[in-house]
């Protein structure tokens, strides 16, 4: 088949950032599951793209702990298919991983080249699928704390909560840097134009925050008390996947690729909201 002057494939696309992939450009062919499954794909199956960017994974942290060779196919497997098959079609790809490649004990935002040390099932297999690509010759992009309009996300959960519970609690002793899908989605079209020469970059909602800040600064977008959110401990909510303490990522060789920061995470939420991430209440004032 004749490629197409631009057509970006884009595996696990009716997830939150690939749906934000394909609302934000006409040359995005976004794929579920069904259509383009990773673990078997070929290059037959990429013929007239001119890019990919993979949004496919097994994000479900917590069960990843007792079902690693499901997530290990889809998160290091699928990453390495396709790194061979955009290698053979001499097309790049673009790949995203987690923040949970790192041990989460830092104390400084990580940069790419810091050394990694996943502590659960879910960044052990998300690291093997970035070996794969790079190694192919793929770009990789870490992010974090992601949430979208489309998808379950922690800013869909804090106003569900909101809504059902007169206060709440959430960790402060973990901090991170929310990323709003579809800034991380304009971030990565720009780096599948610009194509730098570093391959393993981070990409993530500017400064930082707890989950117990980032859930007042929800309360504060939902128009309720924020004082309604309490702070507690991560050893007040045990999980079966350890949680990084510490899962700020810097964005400098983002920037020094010459590609765009995203946004400061507090102006990203707001903008979210705008875009509808949290839909209106039934019964709520029409909006003027
Ligand atoms: N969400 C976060 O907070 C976060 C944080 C850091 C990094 N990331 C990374 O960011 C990327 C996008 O995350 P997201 O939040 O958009 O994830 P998501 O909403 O969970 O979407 C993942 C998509 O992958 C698809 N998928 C699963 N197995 C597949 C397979 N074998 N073949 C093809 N597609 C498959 C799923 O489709 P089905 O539903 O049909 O199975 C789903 O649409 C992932 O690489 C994730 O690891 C996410």
């Amino acid at each position: 088949m004749r490629r197409a002057e631009k057509l970006i494939v884009v595996p696990g696309g009716r997830g939150q950032l690939g749906h934000d992939l394909a609302a934000l450009s006409a040359d995005v062919r976004a794929m579920s599951s069904s259509d383009l499954d990773v673990t078997r794909v070929t290059a037959a199956d990429l013929a007239g793209a001119s890019a990919v960017i993979n949004c496919a994974a097994y994000t479900a942290v917590d069960a990843a702990e007792t079902d690693e060779d499901r997530a290990f196919a889809v998160n290091a497997v699928g990453p390495g298919l396709l790194a061979e098959a955009c290698a053979s079609l001499g097309i790049p790809l673009i790949h995203v991983s987690t923040d949970y490649v790192f041990a989460g004990d830092g104390t400084r935002p990580y940069e790419p080249s810091d050394p990694v040390g996943p502590k659960s099932a879910y960044g052990r297999t998300k690291l093997e699928g970035e070996r794969r690509v790079l190694e192919a010759g793929g770009y990789v992009v870490r992010t974090a704390w992601v949430y979208g309009v489309h998808g379950s996300n922690f800013v869909k959960t804090m106003a569900a909560l909101e809504s059902s519970r007169p206060s709440l609690s959430v960790v402060d002793d973990q901090l991170g840097s929310p990323t709003w899908s579809h800034d991380l989605a304009a971030g990565l079209l720009q780096l599948a134009s610009v194509r730098p020469e570093q391959r393993l970059l981070h990409a993530t909602g500017a400064g930082e925050v707890t989950w117990f800040g980032f859930a007042r600064a929800i309360f504060e977008e939902l128009g309720a008390d924020p004082a309604r959110v309490q702070p507690c401990t991560t050893a007040d909510f045990p999980r079966p996947a350890p949680r990084p303490a510490y899962s700020v990522l810097s964005g400098a060789a983002w920037a020094a690729a010459g590609l765009t920061p995203l946004p400061h995470w507090r102006s990203a939420l707001s903008e979210a909201f705008k875009a509808g991430v949290v839909a209106p209440r039934t019964g709520a004032a029409p909006l003027e």
